[in-house]
């Protein structure tokens, strides 16, 4: 059964995005990085978000800390260009909002001059002022709690959060704040069932999960991951729905056997010379 978005047609804005919540619509969430990933997602989700996530994903470092404002503003052009349908949500990178009002309103207005419609951010209490000063520039802000991967010196690693009543109770209180502070939506990641089933009850603005379990409003997996296009460690939040990284080796490998053995190209992968210019061709000699 195929699961393309209902309304195909229907360009997805904020308010829809809220109104979607309201009529208990679940949302779908995924990250693209590049004009292909983008194409391919964009008929299937309701939002796509160039995630800091292209820093592991498709960059190779360990982390998204690397990241920047140019490599997050190359990979969302290439998003954008592709005109989706799909709410575009630019994920801000680590320092791009951290110091100062200022530098943050100039960053993400830098994504929405590039055609995202929304931007999204890590943290709660200590970033509800850049938050609130997005919000005032008419910039949509997707919050972000829990396991937040840019807090990871902080965190230990990548470590289920909220389990300890403080920290249950201290994300309760930030997600109810970036709420008051405008957030048009908010990310749970990497905490307990019962937490976000609770923030989900309790806010207006719909939560996207990801290990957060069920009861959120939506759900958000990285590209590559529901595709099973990367190797190695698997969190076990992820579910991938097709084994990628088999299937387009397997495809890849083929083309090699073909090349080796002269099997490719084929007539039908190649040009032809008009036959008149055949003996030209034939009894062409160089020059010196
Ligand atoms: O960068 C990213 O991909 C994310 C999602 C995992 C929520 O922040």
């Amino acid at each position: 059964m195929s699961h393309i978005a209902a309304s195909a047609e229907e360009r997805v804005t904020v308010p829809l995005v809220q109104r979607w919540k309201d009529e208990g619509r679940r949302l779908v969430m995924t990250t693209a990085y590049d004009a292909a990933t983008a194409r391919i997602a964009d008929p299937v989700v309701d939002m796509i978000l160039v995630g800091d996530s292209v820093g592991n994903v498709c960059l190779g470092f360990d982390n998204t800390l690397p990241v920047s404002m140019a490599m997050m503003n190359h990979h969302l052009e290439a998003v954008t260009r592709t005109r989706p349908r799909a709410l575009i949500v630019a994920d801000m990178p680590y320092l791009s909002f951290h110091l100062g009002a200022e530098d943050t309103l100039r960053n993400a207005g830098g994504f929405m001059q590039r055609g995202a419609s929304a931007v999204k951010l890590e943290g709660g209490a200590k970033r509800l002022d850049m938050v609130r000063a997005l919000v005032d520039c008419e910039i949509p802000v997707m919050g972000h709690l829990g396991l937040t991967p840019q807090s990871v010196n902080v965190m230990g690693g990548f470590k289920v959060q909220g389990r300890a009543e403080d920290e249950a109770l201290r994300l309760l209180d930030d997600a109810c704040a970036l709420e008051a502070a405008g957030c048009f939506a908010l990310v749970l990641e990497g905490i307990p069932t019962e937490l976000a089933a609770r923030a989900t009850e309790v806010l207006r603005i719909p939560t996207i999960g990801i290990g957060a379990g069920p009861h959120c409003s939506g759900q958000v997996l990285v590209f590559h991951d529901v595709l099973g296009l990367l190797q190695g460690h698997k969190a076990k939040f992820v579910r991938s729905y097709v084994d990628g990284f088999g299937l387009l080796q397997d495809g890849l490998s083929r083309f090699a056997g073909d090349v080796r053995s002269g099997a490719f190209p084929a007539p039908e992968q190649s040009y032809r010379l008009p036959e008149a210019l055949h003996a030209a061709v034939a009894g062409w000699t160089p020059r010196s």
